[in-house]
């Protein structure tokens, strides 16, 4: 039987997004396929007063099963309620739930049937007019059911599990209007230089700074200026958009590890991007490597430890850290739900 999202406590972007657009913020999007981090990021952003999507990808939906990812989300929400409650708050958190780079209408339709409040539908490898009646398919559907839809243009570059793609295209200002009205969809990835992953640069992009460190290309604001001139007002999507964490790169090196060369989007060009029409930035891969560098390191250090939650437990306690950090200094979307609690 369908479940709705409403029903689970969930909300879906209209509103945030007003808000993030008006008050020059970005919603936070990160991904999870364990309870320990989706455990840390409602912990982050309840404290932090954050809104939040929890954002699945189809590679998490195979991980952890798709009927556990539901009720997880739905423990998610009441968890975060008990917080706020325990901790005084006036106001809740909007917590959305998200497919990430849905690529059928089933997969899309099988998602709002089973409590998501948005997907994304991810035509953007399609030819043009595919990737249109694709992406107006799942509108048409999700708006029966009041679900968000996220859709795509241009293409990032980037290799991991479930999205793969040798080379980027950027997004092409010119198609904007044309797909946003064609479609109808709620918000629009564009592609301006991030990729997935911890590689998003090679380094014969980047230049290396004084200590060596690897340098990359800044984004293509200009194409952001002139997508946000065609479509004022309208919310736009930045995927691919970790930093790859200095610190967490060198302990996982430190302890054992292999990331030569992984190098992310700069902070600051992520802040300046949340405060334009970007109302929503996916963090996938940092959180992948804060977790993995607290592992590497209880391992190396604590070689007797074989029980998860010594190690688990480290970790989410850094991913905590890490959410609350992104949300304040990056996102700014700290405090728009009230002021911080601890
Ligand atoms: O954009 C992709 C996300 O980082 C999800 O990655 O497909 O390996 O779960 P995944
Ligand atoms: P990162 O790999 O940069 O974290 O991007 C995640 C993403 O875009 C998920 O859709
Ligand atoms: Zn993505």
């Amino acid at each position: 039987m369908a479940v709705s999202y409403k029903s689970l406590g969930l909300s879906n972007s209209r509103d945030v997004f007003k808000r993030a657009m008006a008050e020059k913020f970005a919603v936070p999007a990160y991904n999870f396929n364990n309870m320990e981090q989706l455990q840390a990021i409602i912990t982050a952003c309840v404290e932090t007063r954050s809104p939040v999507i929890l954002q699945v990808s189809s590679g998490a939906r195979k991980y952890a099963n798709q009927t556990m990812l539901r009720y997880m989300a739905e423990g998610a929400v009441k968890m975060a309620r008990e917080m706020e409650k325990e901790k005084g708050c006036e106001t809740a958190i909007p917590i959305i739930l998200h497919l990430d780079h849905g690529d059928t209408f089933e997969l899309a339709k099988s998602c709002v049937e089973n409590g998501f409040s948005s997907v994304m539908i991810d035509g953007s490898g399609l030819p043009y007019e595919e990737n249109i009646a694709l992406t107006r398919r799942v509108v048409e559907y999700a708006r029966e059911h009041d679900v968000s839809v996220e859709g795509e243009l241009g293409v990032l570059a980037g290799i991991e599990d479930e999205v793969k793609a040798e080379a980027s295209t950027y997004t092409r200002p010119d198609q904007v209007v044309d797909f946003v009205g064609r479609t109808g969809v709620d918000s629009l990835a564009i592609s301006i230089g991030t990729s997935h992953g911890a590689y998003k640069f090679k380094p014969e992009q980047c230049t290396r700074d004084e200590r060596g460190v690897l340098v990359p290309p800044p984004l293509r604001f200009d194409i952001l200026e002139e997508i946000e001139r065609r479509l004022p007002g309208f919310p736009i999507v930045l995927h691919g958009a970790s930093s790859v964490i200095k610190e967490a790169v060198e302990t996982i090196n430190r302890y054992g590890g292999a990331m030569k060369d992984a190098v992310g989007v700069p902070e600051a060009q992520l802040r300046r991007a949340a405060a334009s029409a970007v109302c929503k930035i996916n963090i996938d891969t940092d959180g992948r490597m804060v977790m993995t560098a607290e592992v590497r390191k209880v391992f190396a250090e604590k070689p007797a430890e074989f029980d998860p939650r010594k190690y688990l437990g480290p970790a989410r306690a850094a991913l905590v850290e890490m959410y609350k950090r992104k949300n304040r200094e990056v996102l700014g979307s700290a405090g728009r739900y009230g002021p911080e609690v601890a």
